[in-house]
């Protein structure tokens, strides 16, 4: 949620392309408005709402007279809509320092009333115009830049990632509080940013920036210290992706090649975790987790569905668990005790409801562990275990990749903490990458969602393992095609939804194996397509659910957890082609952004 962009380069001429590039790998964070300040002996600031080609025309036509050094940002509004004005970066009257943020700053309307008293005119609506205003106040007072930035700091409440630059000056300020930071060290300078992918074209050497530390960067040095001004030793990580990695492949969307790369992502997901000869899934990350109580899971949107999947798992195999809206998660909202086991399920590690709840575990003396996909997260870094997903950066806004190896992995948590040891169950996981590539090769989908586009909504139902996969069918569709869709349990249609359907509201039905669960959703099927109702079945084949449907979307035949893997890429791509069709922003769905670091 929000992107920041910091560059300072050895040579001075290098700042406009490295924010420009920069901006567009972030742009997944926010795309509402975009803007770069660089700074020598004034300081230049370029921005407008829109993407950033937006800003690119404007450079276009309005060059900047200076590429020394510079920040950068891309907007996802909290505090006023989008506009040029509410755009960052916001400098102070006298234009002697800029600023980008991400984040919050809770007690900006107390800080803006005591400046307004002051003397000081807003120009913007947002809540980060009050940070280069007391810089600014800092500086009056004659303190040097950098105790300047650090006063202004000390006064915020919130959280916040923020970078700054001054008048005159070759180094670019920054500090973070619960908004990701990280810096990237060049050969020929140095970069900050919101996420790795901002900057991953030009070096593959970070530093994770923590909480409370301050970083000042010049052209051949970073210095991190902490709230106290102590220095600070840092470890610098090699990243293992590169730019083509977080690049689109030639596919149209991010959200088509990141569909694509499902097989491969499960199969990193799985790697060395899965022992076939003992059946036995096994996992060095929670070696040391202990726990005698509920596992409580906190996440959200396709999280919160992952987490679902694996709650039902863990219950059926003898553990009791809960799966809950990180959101909704209060200190007591459910009993924690020293024993319990809180598992944070993000694919970002960032999200503030989700960090919130694991803050909020960790002060109640729980374990905590962290399913995430990115390295060195603020989720990895607060819980006390941590597991990686492995899925690789997802860059389009809606989880796809991300959402199947969290399945996987929470599998094999559930089978883990359950001590669940089956042969049946590795050799399924197992299968699961090639099931996922034949459903690829199937061009169904997307003529259903040519013949399905105009409908006016979309039911999604499942059973068991399917119903998490029902829910999340039912968010990707909303979420890119802006068209209402719903996810229920199979069973509860009859008890109020089934008065929504209609001729024109086809039902998207989970249906695998021909167990008794089948059975059961085929039930409900029926009582669908007695209404005139059509029905699109994806199956594996193996009941009778075809007699029933007007269009079959195919699946392998797998054991059931396999099976719910593979039945959710059917949707994905139903959803991508029905998106596609309609003409949407596919990878930047309005109003939303991939990273929400906002409560
Ligand atoms: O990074 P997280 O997994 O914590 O993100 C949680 C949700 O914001 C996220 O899953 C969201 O629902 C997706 N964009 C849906 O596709």
């Amino acid at each position: 949620m929000c992107g920041i962009i910091g560059f300072v380069g050895a040579d001075g001429t290098r700042a406009l392309d490295v924010l420009l590039t920069g901006l567009s790998g972030l742009e997944y964070r926010g795309y509402d408005s975009a803007g770069i300040a660089v700074a020598d002996d004034e300081i230049q600031v370029l921005k407008r709402q829109g993407e950033v080609s937006s800003l690119e025309e404007a450079l276009e036509e309005q060059p900047l007279g200076t590429e020394a050094l510079g920040i950068g940002h891309t907007r996802w509004s909290t505090h006023g809509p989008p506009s040029d004005r509410n755009a960052h970066p916001h400098t102070d009257t006298d234009s002697r320092v800029a600023v980008v943020h991400n984040g919050i700053i809770q007690n900006y309307q107390s800080l803006r009333t005591e400046l307004t008293e002051g003397g000081v005119t807003f120009e913007s609506e947002t809540d980060t115009e009050v940070v280069p205003h007391l810089i600014a106040r800092e500086l009056d007072d004659g303190l040097d830049h950098e105790t300047a930035f650090r006063a202004a700091i000390d006064r915020l409440e919130g959280s916040y990632a923020i970078a700054a630059v001054f008048k005159g000056s070759d180094t670019v300020y920054a500090a973070r509080h619960e908004s990701p930071l990280v810096l990237g060290i060049g050969d020929d300078g140095h970069y900050l940013a919101s996420d790795v992918p901002a900057f991953i074209e030009y070096t593959d050497r970070v530093i994770y920036l923590e909480d409370g530390e301050f970083a000042r960067l010049s052209a051949d040095q970073i210095e991190i210290t902490d709230e106290h001004g102590e220095s600070v030793e840092y470890t610098v990580t090699e990243i293992e992706w590169d730019a083509e990695d977080a690049g689109k492949s030639g596919y149209d969307h991010y959200m088509l090649k990141e569909i694509n790369e499902q097989p491969a992502a499960i199969r990193e997901c799985l790697r060395g975790r899965l022992n076939e000869l003992t059946g036995r899934v096994e996992l060095e990350e929670l070696e040391e987790i202990s726990f005698d109580g509920p596992v409580t899971f906190v996440a959200c949107g396709t999280s919160y569905h992952a987490a679902r999947f694996g709650v039902t798992l863990l219950n059926r195999w003898g553990v009791d668990a809960r799966a809950m809206l990180a959101s909704e998660f209060t200190g007591d909202s459910v009993p924690l005790t020293q024993d319990s086991l809180v598992i944070g399920v993000t694919q970002s590690g960032e999200t503030a409801d989700t960090m919130r709840a694991l803050r909020e575990a960790n002060r109640e003396g729980a374990t905590t562990l962290a399913v995430t996909n990115v390295v060195g997260s603020s989720a990895a870094r607060v819980c006390d275990h941590v597991m990686y997903i492995r899925a690789g950066p997802e860059i389009g806004v809606a989880a796809t990749k991300t959402f199947a190896s969290q399945q996987a992995a929470l599998t094999m948590v559930a089978a883990v903490l359950a001590d669940h040891r089956s042969r049946e169950l590795i050799q399924s996981l197992r299968e699961v990458a090639n099931g996922i590539q034949q459903v690829l090769d199937d061009t169904t989908a997307r003529s259903i969602a040519e013949v399905y586009r105009d409908a006016r909504a979309y039911f999604f139902i499942g059973r068991q393992l399917h119903y998490p996969v029902a829910l999340e069918g039912a968010l990707k569709l909303k979420e890119i095609s802006y068209k209402h869709a719903e996810g229920f349990a199979a069973g509860e249609l009859k008890h109020g939804p089934l008065a929504l359907v209609g001729p024109d509201t086809p039902v998207f039905a989970l249906v695998t194996g021909d167990g008794k669960q089948a059975e059961k959703t085929i039930g409900n099927v029926k009582e669908v397509e007695a209404r005139g109702v059509p029905v699109v079945a994806i199956t594996d084949g193996l009941s009778d659910i075809e007699r029933y449907a007007d269009y079959v979307l195919e699946v392998p035949a797998l054991e059931e957890v396999g099976s719910a893997i593979v039945a959710n890429v059917q949707l994905q791509l139903v959803s991508y082609w029905i998106a596609n069709e309609l003409g949407r922003s596919i990878d930047k769905p309005r109003h939303l952004a991939k990273s929400v670091t906002v409560e």
